[in-house]
């Protein structure tokens, strides 16, 4: 067990019309009615603040007192009264992987103030100047110079990551006396282990991560303007590795990477074995969008808008020790699990190699495996991007973030640039403005005019399963647990949706897999689709108005060797169901389940609830 420092808890069928070319390329921004975002902390202006989790390599330890406990919905993947309070998150080293930088005292932790000093404007990578370019070669390279030991070193720097979803971070369960009194029987039950993905820790603390990486790298250059440039994939010129990542002789490469996905399109809902197309920046130029821009655009389109309307559909579910008896891991929001983790798994090399924390190997080194992941620098433009995407969401789109408590009391220690431990919350980081830093656009969003339009199957209003519907009661119901396959799509027919008249104000149709089992060692994902039929299934990618939406998980550590997990997955379908014409009192509809990947099954049939997203 390592750092315990001083007090340490620390802690359809085919009548295939070509896809409609999506954007007007010359939309303004400003015709989105931009929004500002509403004042959203807040309701917990009074009360006692409380370190749920801190973190680096040490320390977290609720104030218990305050029971937060909402009432369990119907799909909050939590049992009530079992949030994170009252942890001990400690980081315990493997022989090839060490824990991130010793931990600090617990005394020394200061808490995080806003920054001072100019602002950081962060560019897109793919049209920095050679002076950021530069500027940001000499600074890793010093990084990358300074001993292991050195919080700021680049080796420490990806060490925290490695720690924070490889298994290092790991928490005992409080012991508390029985309903009935008594305390429960020995031997506790072995920790388990803590992971900053799959909840809705993902978008803040890579926020945190990455602000304090940008702030380490500038002061090793005496510029405390430095600002890192973000990997600009949602436009269709950023589509490609930038660059400036390129160079073998630079300090920005890294040699763990699929050579023959580093010069082409990059494909934001990737399945491995698709396409792979060179870049052509000619023709991005002249808007001349392939099929990958297209579905890459559509992507986003759906993360951003049309799935990713709530604050648990985006930023993800909250983080549980204890969930509903089926499921044990938490559920990623759109943010997470749609062109995040696609860049991951498409830039990774599935011959390289390394030994997770737990013995198991995994591939797809660096970026496809999260373990590695922080080795490759453009991983943090990578996620500079993609904390991009969460300030576009909540200040131009107006949406609302949490207001629990739990959440934005939430708090992590990592060193800054002094180098000095700083204990940041959630709610220090939800404006990027009192962080210092902006985003400087150079093109319009094109993404944001890219609802679906087109359709695979013919249009029928009276059963709203697209002609399928004397098909689909043909069709036999799949039985569960139903193990996938890759090439044989299925279908769940007339899966009941509820009628309009159930469904209360602020509430949107989910569609929900209660309990999806798949081996965390491998990348797993499988597409689902509407009304369509399940030979012409596999070609309804996200430009298609059937499409509803992916699981998608990449390689996660920490699992015992062998062991599954499994998850709950909730794709938001009020859209798709407008798009598709399911509408009125159309009470069911035909779910076609499309494998990507083996090793994936589904316990329980799909059903669709409304409920808040
Ligand atoms: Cu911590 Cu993109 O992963």
């Amino acid at each position: 067990m390592a750092n315990a420092g001083a007090g340490s808890h620390f802690l359809l069928f085919p009548t295939s019309v070509t896809p409609s070319a999506c954007p007007a390329a010359s939309l303004s921004r400003n015709e989105h009615g931009r929004r500002r975002r509403s004042a959203m902390l807040c309701r917990a202006g009074g009360l006692d603040r409380r370190d749920v989790l801190a973190g680096l390599s040490l320390t977290g330890v609720a104030a218990g007192g305050l029971n937060l406990a909402a009432e369990s919905s119907g799909t909050d993947v939590c049992l009530r009264g079992d949030k994170i309070m009252d942890l001990r998150l400690s980081c315990h080293p493997s022989g090839s992987s060490p824990c991130p930088s010793p931990p600090p005292s617990p005394f020394s932790i200061v808490n995080f103030k806003p920054p001072t000093g100019p602002v950081r404007v962060r560019q897109p990578a793919h049209l920095a100047d050679a002076g950021l370019v530069d500027k940001y070669k000499l600074a890793l390279a010093r990084m990358r110079a300074l001993p292991d030991s050195d919080p700021r070193s680049f080796a420490s720097q990806a060490a925290i990551h490695q720690a924070y979803c490889d298994g290092h971070y790991q928490y005992q369960m409080p012991v508390r006396p029985l309903p009935g009194g008594g305390m429960p029987p020995m031997p506790m039950p072995p920790p388990s282990a803590f992971d900053v993905h799959f909840s809705w820790i993902f978008a803040p603390w890579h926020r945190m991560y990455i602000y304090f990486y940008e702030r380490i790298l500038g002061s090793l250059i005496g510029d405390d303007a430095f600002a890192l440039p973000y990997w600009n994939w949602d436009a269709p010129s950023g589509m490609v590795l930038p660059e400036m990542f390129k160079d073998p002789a630079s300090p920005l490469y890294d040699a763990n990477r699929d050579p023959t996905h580093v010069d082409a399109y990059v494909v934001l809902d990737y399945n491995k074995g698709g396409d792979v197309i060179p870049f052509d920046p000619v023709a991005v130029q002249q808007h001349r969008y392939n099929k990958v821009v297209k579905d890459n655009l559509a992507t986003l389109y759906n993360q951003m808008i049309r799935q990713g309307r709530g604050a648990r559909c985006f930023l993800g579910e909250r983080f549980c020790t204890s969930l509903k008896v089926n499921q044990k891991s938490g559920t990623a929001g759109t943010l997470e699990s749609k062109a995040h983790t696609g860049v991951h798994i498409w830039l990774g090399d599935s011959s390289k190699c390394t030994t997770g924390y737990d013995g198991v190997q995994y591939c797809d080194n660096d970026m496809g495996f999260l373990g590695t992941a922080g080795r490759d620098p453009a991983f943090y433009s990578h996620h500079a991007n993609v904390d991009r995407m969460w300030h576009i969401w909540a200040d131009e789109l107006g949406h609302r973030g949490f207001e629990d408590p739990e959440w934005l009391d939430t708090s992590f220690v990592f060193y800054d640039e002094t180098p000095r431990p700083v204990r940041v919350r959630v709610r220090d980081v939800l404006d990027v403005a009192a962080l210092g830093y902006r985003y400087e656009e150079r093109e319009p969003l094109q993404w944001l005019d890219c609802r679906p339009t087109s359709r695979r199957a013919p249009k029928d209003t009276t059963t709203g399963t697209g002609g399928g519907a004397a098909r689909a009661a043909r069709t036999p119901a799949p039985v569960f647990p139903l193990r996938l396959r890759v090439g044989r799509n299925v279908v769940v027919p007339s899966v009941r949706r509820p009628t309009r008249n159930a469904t209360k104000k602020g509430e949107l149709q989910v569609l929900v897999f209660d309990a999806v089992e798949f081996d965390p060692c491998r990348d797993a994902k499988f597409d689902v689709v509407i009304n369509v039929a399940p030979e012409v299934a596999g070609g309804v990618t996200p430009q298609w108005v059937e499409y509803a939406g992916s699981f998608v998980s990449i390689q996660r550590g920490g699992a015992k060797p062998g062991e599954t997990i499994v998850v709950m997955v909730q794709l938001p379908v009020e859209d798709v169901f407008d798009d598709i014409g399911v509408v009125g009192d159309v009470d069911a509809v035909n779910v076609v389940l499309v494998p990507r990947t083996e090793g994936i099954t589904i316990l329980s049939p799909p059903t669709i609830v409304s409920q808040e997203c």
